[in-house]
């Protein structure tokens, strides 16, 4: 039978890096992928990080499984850099460590799909290519509330508030705690409260996937919006990821928190959720989970942490300076200061498919087809070659 089947297409995002690993050009770069690199085209493990993995060495005992939902010490530790210590310390709110980001999404999907059936799933538009995906494979079906207004470069307030003012009660929303992949732009405080305040009213579910946290304005800042929704409603899911501001990518490390009205109802959730975990993977690698709460709960090692993400976000942000600056230096007439306002590792450029085919066919630049750039592959030493290609097509292209 399985002669019968066609090729499937290659992914949209992880397919280009497939592409870009074969492309013999020296000279290629990538911005394609949310992977950071430092000024050496590195994504190097962080100091951090190696440090707890010396510790994991003399000290790691057994290799025997954890429990369905991981580490309990994990949990907390990952409770209190999302939620803060107060809410962390409200009892509403347990964690289970997952496969990465993404297997906190799925969890999320098939913790919803046991216990509710299937859902209506709202994410923006545009999204996180993956997102559709990962949530029609567990059985829901997926609708689009207007977030980003790519003639504007600037969020669709009036469109947003007005389509999630109109989303019937108990469907869930997808909504990006930071660092909005692909476009970048963010909620301000004051949008985050609104929004709260539209949820309470209309009761729909707030789903939050945070992937990006310290990579935006700080980490305290970009759990502002996170938190002024668990302070404000009895019901949330929290999809956490370690990928980025650990940098631990390959390890698959990642978070799902769940908030409920008191304890006790939050416990129910828990066991609900340890049986979509175990029909599933069984139960979380250790590795990635055991170098978080090592780092999270040695003083020294945080410390470390917080200047290491403090360090990736500043590069970021001059990243994104330079690249504008050099763009109207090479003498590109369209306004693209928008990127500098935007947050995170992404970009929506504005750029058509033909530009991105054309910076991939002949000048070895990889970009998403959407026209999403991610401003931490670029480096002060291919910024002249990348702003003369984009220079380049936008002048020659029809
Ligand atoms: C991205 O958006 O590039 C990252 O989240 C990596 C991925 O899995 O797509």
């Amino acid at each position: 039978m399985f002669d019968r089947l066609e090729m499937a297409p290659p992914d949209a995002i992880l397919g280009l890096t497939e592409a870009f690993r074969k492309d013999p050009r020296p000279e290629k770069i990538n911005l394609g992928v949310g992977v950071y690199k430092d000024e050496r085209n590195q994504t190097p493990v962080l100091r951090c990080v190696k440090n707890a993995e010396q510790v994991l060495l003399e000290k790691e005992d057994t290799k025997n499984y954890l429990s369905i939902g991981g580490d309990p010490a994990f949990g907390k530790a990952v409770e209190q850099i999302v939620f803060g210590d107060d809410l962390a310390a409200s009892g509403r709110i347990r964690t289970v460590h997952t496969p990465g980001g993404t297997g906190a999404l799925r969890v999320a999907a098939d913790f919803l799909f046991r216990c509710f059936g299937s859902k209506k799933i709202w994410m923006s538009d545009p999204t996180w290519a993956n997102h559709p995906a990962v949530f029609q494979a567990a059985g829901h079906t997926v609708a689009k509330y207007p977030y980003y207004d790519p003639d504007r470069k600037d969020i669709r307030w009036n469109a947003f508030i007005d389509t999630l003012r109109a989303i019937p009660r108990e469907d869930v929303v997808l909504l990006h705690g930071c660092c909005h992949n692909p476009s970048g732009m963010d909620l301000t405080p004051a949008q985050w409260a609104e929004v709260a305040h539209i949820a309470a009213d209309r009761g729909w579910l707030p789903l939050i996937d945070f992937a990006y946290q310290g990579l935006a304005d700080g980490l305290e800042e970009d759990a502002a919006g996170v938190r002024a929704l668990i302070g404000t409603l009895p019901e949330a899911l929290v999809c956490a990821s370690f990928s980025k501001n650990f940098g631990l990518y390959r390890e698959r490390c990642g978070a799902l928190s769940m908030i409920a009205a008191n304890a006790h109802a939050t416990e129910r959730v828990f066991s609900q959720v340890e049986k979509a975990i175990r029909a599933n993977y069984s139960n979380p690698p250790a590795h990635g989970g055991l170098i978080v709460t090592t780092v999270l709960n040695t003083p020294d090692l945080r410390d470390l942490w917080v200047s290491e993400v403090a360090a990736m976000r500043d590069r970021i942000h001059t990243m994104r300076q330079l690249f504008v600056e050099t763009l109207a230096a090479k003498g590109v007439d369209q306004d693209f200061s928008f990127i500098s306002r935007q947050k995170g590792m992404f970009s929506f450029s504005g750029l058509t498919p033909e530009h991105v085919q054309r910076l991939r066919e002949e000048y070895a630049i990889y970009i998403v087809g959407s026209g999403r750039i991610n401003v931490a592959g670029m480096m002060p030493d291919n910024m002249d070659r990348l702003c003369e290609a984009i220079a380049s097509v936008l002048k020659t292209t029809a």
